[in-house]
């Protein structure tokens, strides 16, 4: 193949490390003129402008962008396919939310059609909004997940998807059972596991929609295939959390009812852990398992804080979710947004920085792809953001103000969303301009 080469001339950021592993200062990388070279989809070079423009052979075309910021593509460690169509579900807490809102939308994904051009409309607004990985939810119906990676293929995205496992405690249309559930979830990492830049990942839901007999089979899929991930939800909502201890009585608590069917592990992520326990919070750490933070859905859903404090103690990976429908935003941005104020109503700050981190880097260590994604290292994918200075009038009338980057970035994520996009790249493709 010949190589193809561009370069991309902006003020570049991108995180190369936890801050609160090593400090604000030691956890990015700014250049105020960089230049960011392409090579094949990925990433050739790194630095100052002025250091590299002299050595980039002849020829090599240079986007030059004077009043933007190119940071690493957006990495959403938490979402749902089949609730984009109920974003904004008005009045009920978790349970209810589900019976009323999410149950009958994701009943339209019985029809393969409604999938694809849902699945479409899904991925259209992940890149719009800069999110160029997601882990992603679809409904219990294998042409969710057929029709949203062979969307992400087209793109050549590096997207992780699984079909949603649950045999009990929801409408008969809309469950599976333990042995159906385990063979079209097969069926499908058999078709898409490894193919490009697609995962799939083993989706039970959550506790109390699963068999004692499901999740004994989801967690024996973990272990006939190398590298699967798996997601579900836990410790959201109080009433949630009493319900699982009704169903499972002979369980210490809900993590361990997954630690009891071997779903804990390096590519295992759990969704909220907003009432997590101490003790929870070390398991977890141990077994190398990540928690996603999905702030505007703990707010809209009524569940409560999460303690991030708590998570950085027990050196727990951590990604940011959106949890779309429960969440209200697509944007990471937005999400941040949110997160900062989650810290504040627990006298505690989120600095611009570890914002910066948890929507790359950190998504990325929760994933098991940091060679891969979250930062802008030589030979990792391509996959990276425009972020336009002037996306709004109010934007960039706040960033003439700014003094720093650390302004700039916290500005950017407070006023930021999916205007702030102007172009992203996957796999060094322009995939969306504004
Ligand atoms: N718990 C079980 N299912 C869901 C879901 O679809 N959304 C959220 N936020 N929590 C859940
Ligand atoms: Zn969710």
């Amino acid at each position: 193949m010949p190589l193809t080469r561009k370069a991309y001339r902006a003020a570049i950021l991108h995180s190369i490390a936890d801050p609160a592993e090593v400090g604000i200062e030691a956890s990015y990388e700014y250049f105020e003129d960089g230049l960011l070279v392409v090579e094949n989809g990925r990433i050739g070079a790194l630095g100052h402008a002025s250091e590299l423009l002299p050595g980039l052979p002849a020829g090599v075309q240079v986007e030059h962008y004077p009043d933007a910021l190119i940071t690493p593509g957006f990495i959403d460690t938490h979402i749902h396919l089949p609730q984009t169509g109920m974003v904004g579900a008005y009045g009920e807490q978790l349970l209810d939310w589900l019976n009323t809102y999410t149950f009958p939308c994701e009943s339209q994904f019985a029809d393969p059609d409604h999938a694809n051009e849902v699945a479409d409309i899904f991925i259209k607004e992940l890149l719009r909004n800069g999110t160029t990985t997601a882990l992603v939810f679809g409904s219990v119906h294998p042409q969710s997940v057929n029709a949203f990676f062979a969307a992400a293929e087209k793109l050549d995205l590096r997207m992780i998807a699984g079909k949603v496992m649950m045999d009990r405690n929801a409408p008969d249309y809309l469950t599976d059972t333990a042995e159906s559930g385990y063979q079209e979830s097969k069926a499908l990492i058999e078709r898409w596991h490894g193919k490009g830049r697609l995962h799939y990942a083993v989706t039970p839901r959550f506790a109390p929609t699963s068999t004692p007999e499901q999740l004994t089979l989801a967690g024996q899929l973990l272990t006939e295939y190398p590298d699967l991930y798996m997601q579900t939800h836990i410790s959201e909502n109080l009433q949630e959390i009493q319900w699982v201890k009704e169903l499972f009585p002979e369980r210490k608590g809900y993590l361990d009812v997954y630690d009891h069917y071997q779903l804990l592990g390096e590519r295992s992520v759990f969704a909220h852990g907003v009432h997590l326990c101490d003790d929870e919070c070390a398991r977890l750490a141990e077994t190398g398992s990540a928690v996603a933070f999905c702030p505007t859905s703990n707010f809209f859903l009524g569940s409560g804080l999460f303690n991030l404090p708590m998570a950085e103690k027990h050196k727990l990976n951590v990604g940011l979710g959106t949890d779309v429908g429960g969440g209200t935003s697509f944007s990471l941005l937005q999400t941040l947004n949110e997160a900062y104020k989650v810290m504040q109503l627990q006298g505690a700050r989120l600095s611009p920085f570890k914002s910066l981190y948890l929507a790359t880097l950190g998504g990325a260590r929760a994933l098991r792809l940091e060679d891969k994604i979250g930062t802008l290292h030589p030979g990792t994918d391509a996959d990276f953001l425009v972020l336009d200075y002037h996306a709004t009038p109010l934007l960039s009338y706040r960033l003439k103000q700014a003094n720093s980057i650390a302004e700039t970035l916290f500005v950017l994520m407070t006023l930021g969303d999916d205007r702030t996009v102007l172009q992203t790249f996957a796999a060094g493709q322009q995939v969306h301009q504004r």
